[in-house]
């Protein structure tokens, strides 16, 4: 079966380690947008996102994480937010904040970029927002770290589909 959806799909990776090449404001808008168009409970868009290439700044974040490494090796950062006024239902908002991250990464894949969920990080949230000069109002989901992958030797592995599913009636 293949799709260019799919194949996006099977091929992405976390990507730990990047070169230093850069990523254009258009890649990483591109990205955003990826994320915007993620469906949510009743459209109500809860997300909102901050754009990190500044290298102090990402020095700042870097401390606030087991995964400070990965932050300092790469060439830009998407933290991703839930805004708490726009929220209807937190269990819905939650998923949909996931779907909106689920299509940055797709995103990334697409552009020939690398990319890895950030939710350790989550632990230091205020102090996230305090770097960002975010109130509490917006609550932190996770940061994606991009850049230009350094290899593509990484491996995943998934459970077999016969354990997960549970019936098929
Ligand atoms: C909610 C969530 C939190 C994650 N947090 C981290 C993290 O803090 N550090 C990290 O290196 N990877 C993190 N990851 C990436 C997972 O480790 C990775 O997706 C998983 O091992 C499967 O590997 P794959 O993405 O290459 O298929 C996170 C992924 C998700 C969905």
């Amino acid at each position: 079966m293949t799709s260019p959806v799919l194949e996006a799909i099977y091929k992405r990776r976390s990507i730990r380690e990047f070169t230093d090449a850069p990523i254009f404001i258009e890649q990483l808008h591109e990205i955003v947008k990826a994320g915007m168009w993620a469906p949510s409970g009743m459209n109500n868009q809860p997300w909102r996102f901050v754009i990190i290439k500044d290298p102090g700044i990402k020095e700042e974040l870097a401390q606030q994480t087991h995964y400070g490494h990965i932050i300092m090796s790469a060439s830009a950062l998407i933290a991703v937010y839930l805004s708490k006024e726009d929220m209807y239902d937190a269990v819905k908002d939650h998923q949909s904040a996931g779907a909106c991250l689920q299509n940055m990464l797709l995103a990334a894949e697409a552009l020939g970029l690398g990319a890895v969920w950030l939710g350790q990080i989550l632990k230091n949230k205020a102090e996230v927002n305090r770097i960002l000069g975010l109130a509490d109002n917006f609550d932190l989901m996770a940061v994606v770290v991009l850049g230009h992958p350094l290899h593509h030797n990484q491996k995943s592995k998934r459970k077999e589909l016969s354990e997960l599913l549970l019936k098929q009636l």
